[in-house]
């Protein structure tokens, strides 16, 4: 159940959606053909234990990630969500743009794994303890990011451009925004506020990159809702999430001076060799409702 000023841990709530996309992109990295490899995600799901952990290890076990019909279309997901975002930065820094916000980063090591041209700075937006949780497992590794990186501990319900101006952000020169797995957990007006947000601290030659999700029929919605919390247990999605859309990423930001251009889910994943799953099925929903939306600012 969500309420407007609610927080988190790692292990709690939309806390916990951290660490399951991260187990999902420590299960692709164990493929023997990855499309994306997240040597970190291990990392962290060893550092909670228990049955995150356990995910990672018994192909036989509990955890939703094993399923085929569901884990199996989870992890191929997560796989190419996670290539396109490191294709994105890739092209926004070829394009010579050093400064990169990362909304909602969770447990994204992005500022850890890639190779950040010099100069590079990467502001990293979460819940105060998800953004604890990340620190203190890399430091107590001896880790060093590959850019400087800047937390800014915030909720991006609240006023996120003046904390991250606050952190030493520059609108004047280009930059690099992600939401990354983000825009479900937020409602349509924060969602509104983020897009608005983001073309306000944006210089021309800023790049743009957003995940989407298509809300389900609101029928649909409240019976996935019920069937979930019928089925008890602590993995939650339904309950987590606002089932809301301000706007399609591409049409808002076309309509604001960037060229925008939107790759279906679906598209990504046949591109990469991955199968879809069944027509009709609950993955196949999850998988149609999803698009990534890149766009640069003219
Ligand atoms: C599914 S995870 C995605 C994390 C990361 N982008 C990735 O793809 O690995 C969702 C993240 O959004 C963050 N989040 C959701 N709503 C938020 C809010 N209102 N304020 C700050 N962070 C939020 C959560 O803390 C969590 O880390």
């Amino acid at each position: 159940m969500r309420t407007d000023n609610d927080s988190w841990d790692i292990t709690t709530s939309v806390g916990s959606t951290a660490l399951f996309v991260a187990a999902a992109r420590a299960l692709e990295a164990q493929k023997p053909d990855p499309v994306a490899v997240d040597a970190y995600a291990e990392v962290f799901c060893r550092a909670v234990g228990g049955s995150w952990a356990a995910a990672l290890d018994d192909p036989e076990g509990e955890s939703r990630l094993r399923t085929e019909d569901f884990g199996t279309h989870f992890v191929n997901f997560q796989g190419a969500r996670t290539r396109w975002f490191d294709e994105f930065f890739a092209a926004a820094a070829s394009d010579g743009v050093r400064q990169v916000v990362i909304l909602a980063a969770g447990l994204d090591s992005r500022a850890y794994r890639l190779p950040w041209p010099d100069g590079t700075v990467i502001y990293e937006l979460d819940q105060p303890r998800v953004l604890d949780f990340k620190r203190e497992v890399l430091e107590a590794r001896g880790e060093s990011p590959t850019a400087t990186r800047v937390e800014v501990a915030v909720d991006l319900r609240d006023d996120w451009p003046a904390a991250l101006r606050a952190a030493g952000f520059d609108p004047a020169a280009p930059s690099a925004f992600v939401a990354e797995g983000l825009m479900i957990y937020l409602p349509a007006t924060a969602q509104g506020q983020l897009f608005a947000g983001i073309d306000a601290l944006t210089a021309p030659g800023s790049h743009v990159g957003i995940e989407e999700g298509e809300p389900m029929p609101a029928p649909a919605f409240q019976a996935a809702k019920a069937a979930e919390r019928a089925a008890g247990g602590d993995a939650v999605f339904f309950a987590l999430v606002y089932n809301e859309k301000f706007a399609d990423a591409d049409q808002w930001f076309g309509a604001h001076g960037w060229d925008a251009a939107r790759t279906p889910l679906a598209e990504l994943l046949t591109g990469l060799g991955r199968t879809l799953p069944p027509a009709g099925s609950p993955a196949a929903s999850m998988v149609n409702a999803n698009t990534l939306v890149k766009a640069i600012k003219k």
